[in-house]
């Protein structure tokens, strides 16, 4: 007789809309506030949607029923699922959440104790008259090269443990009283919080031609490969696919889920979500170019600087109520900043109690603290120049590199329709058979191409203008030292064998 692996214990979730709350938690972030919004800006406006919602079909939808549908055959975390279908690409788990874990939510976390310190900036429009000689000189104070590490910065070191002490506290708590409870309390908080700004912003004077700049179609743009690259690097990141999140969220499903019609609800609001923020953010910069004259490209400048420096600019400008809406805002970032970081951390926790049956309080403390400390390194004067080479590797390279193994895999060695089967066992929504062709044939070939892309860019201009020296050292070691980390981990022994986890739909 075959095992029924929803007999093994696993943690639950209590509600399926609590379980939605923590994907739709996962995905929507800092990248959705103010990495969207600039990108779309950056990258012809409205055509910039025409990549981005072809992402979101042709891979994110296809990606993210892959890693709901695994985690829930499979009732593991990222390495656990994949130890199941052979032990051979348990690795593929490890390094997604490892990389992940050792990587994105360390310089996360640090953006998001940013947004706690100006939140309470907020409270006095702390920045002043030039916010960007503050952001960059008085509150970074960055040096001049990634090597030059500086001095620690220990405002930012005093909010980064804030951070980490919220982090540690919701993901101790486990699934049902930890993340379940605090996403169904950050979630509409930031849906209600985002309206308000939203509709605070779109009356202003200026709004109507900061909206026209943020979706009017500049097509030529499209010729362009760099625009589809981040198309597709932002469909990623946004939908938090390839952290090993969602295939362990989707683990603590019950039998009967709709694998089908979540995948599509998770993403889909995720990304209209970014629409509407976007309103809010081009509306109040378009307030701003009235407000001071200056045309409108001059206000916008690169994606760290929109939140940090054009906004708290502009807030300052704002006739009514500046300081509430600087709470509001810097508010809504940190919690969309929050309700990811704890989706990382759990990814990682998960993985090390499925193998190693440690506790959960005693593994989720530990790597708290490891959080905490890592995080360090981006508390230097170097930190911002650390944190963007960490990020574009980690996010052009990592995540797209681990989803295409994820297609060969479930692919071609596990085989999709296996997969779709489970799936269509209890959907409501049938899924078809394009789904096989969209994870056998054309996410894999996408996105080996703009792997392939990226990489040309990269060997013929190195990114940002960094040293070759940092770009390697930081940016492209941190890849390889999580990939042997994975490999190590992998070769140790299971507890209990991952294949007995297997749902025998
Ligand atoms: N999905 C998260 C974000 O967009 C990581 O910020």
């Amino acid at each position: 007789m075959e095992k029924d692996i929803f007999a093994v214990h696993r943690p639950q979730w209590r509600t399926h809309i609590g379980f939605l709350l923590a994907a739709i938690g996962s995905a929507i972030g800092l990248g959705n506030i103010w990495r969207f919004p600039y990108l779309c800006y950056k990258n012809g406006g409205g055509a910039f949607l025409i990549p981005y919602f072809l992402a979101l079909i042709l891979v994110g939808i296809p990606l993210m029923i892959l890693e709901l549908g695994l985690g829930h055959k499979m009732r593991g975390s990222a390495p656990a699922s994949f130890a199941s279908i052979s032990k051979k690409w348990e690795w593929l788990g490890w390094w997604q959440v490892t990389f992940v874990m050792f990587g994105i939510v360390l310089y996360y976390s640090v953006v998001i104790s940013w947004c706690l310190s100006f939140l309470f900036f907020s409270f006095n429009l702390g920045w002043g008259n030039d916010p960007n000689n503050f952001f960059f000189h008085k509150f970074l104070m960055v040096s001049k090269s990634p090597a030059s590490l500086g001095d620690l910065r220990t405002p930012i070191i005093f909010s980064l443990l804030l951070v980490w002490l919220l982090n540690w506290i919701i993901v101790f708590k486990g699934v049902r009283r930890g993340l379940e409870r605090a996403n169904k309390i950050f979630m509409p908080l930031l849906f209600v919080l985002t309206a308000v700004i939203v509709f605070w912003s779109i009356r202003l004077p200026g709004a109507k031609e900061g909206i026209a700049i943020y979706l009017k179609p500049d097509f030529t743009r499209l010729r362009d490969v760099r625009v589809w690259m981040d198309a597709f690097g932002q469909i990623f990141f946004t939908l938090s696919l390839a952290f090993g999140i969602m295939i362990t969220y989707a683990s603590y499903l019950p039998r009967k889920s709709q694998i089908v019609r979540d995948s599509f609800s998770i993403s889909f609001i995720n990304c209209f979500f970014s629409l509407f923020a976007g309103f809010g953010v081009f509306s109040i910069l378009g307030y701003m170019a009235h407000a001071t004259s200056v045309e409108f490209g001059k206000v916008v400048k690169e994606s760290i600087g929109l939140a940090f420096v054009a906004y708290p600019k502009a807030i300052s400008m704002l006739p009514y109520f500046p300081r509430l809406f600087g709470v509001i805002f810097f508010a809504i970032l940190t919690i969309a900043g929050l309700s990811s970081a704890i989706s990382i951390l759990e990814a990682f926790s998960s993985a090390i109690i499925d193998k190693f049956h440690y506790s959960r309080k005693i593994v989720v403390s530990v790597l708290s603290v490891f959080g905490f400390l890592g995080g360090i390194i981006f508390t230097t004067q170097a930190g911002l120049y650390w944190l963007d080479i960490v990020d574009h590797f980690l996010t052009q390279y990592g995540l797209i590199l681990a989803a295409i193994f994820e297609c060969i895999v479930l692919g071609w060695i596990y085989g999709v329709k296996k997969l779709r089967t489970h799936i269509n066992h209890y959907a409501r929504w049938h899924l078809g058979r394009w789904w096989d062709f969209s994870i056998k044939f054309v996410s894999p070939l996408i996105l080996f191409a703009l792997f392939i892309s990226s990489l040309r860019n990269e060997v013929l201009t190195p990114y940002a203008g960094y040293p070759w020296l940092a770009i390697i050292l930081i940016g492209r070691d941190w890849l390889i030292y999580t990939l042997f980390f994975a490999i190590i981990v992998a070769a140790h022994p299971w507890r209990v064998e991952p294949r007995e986890r297997e749902s025998s739909s």
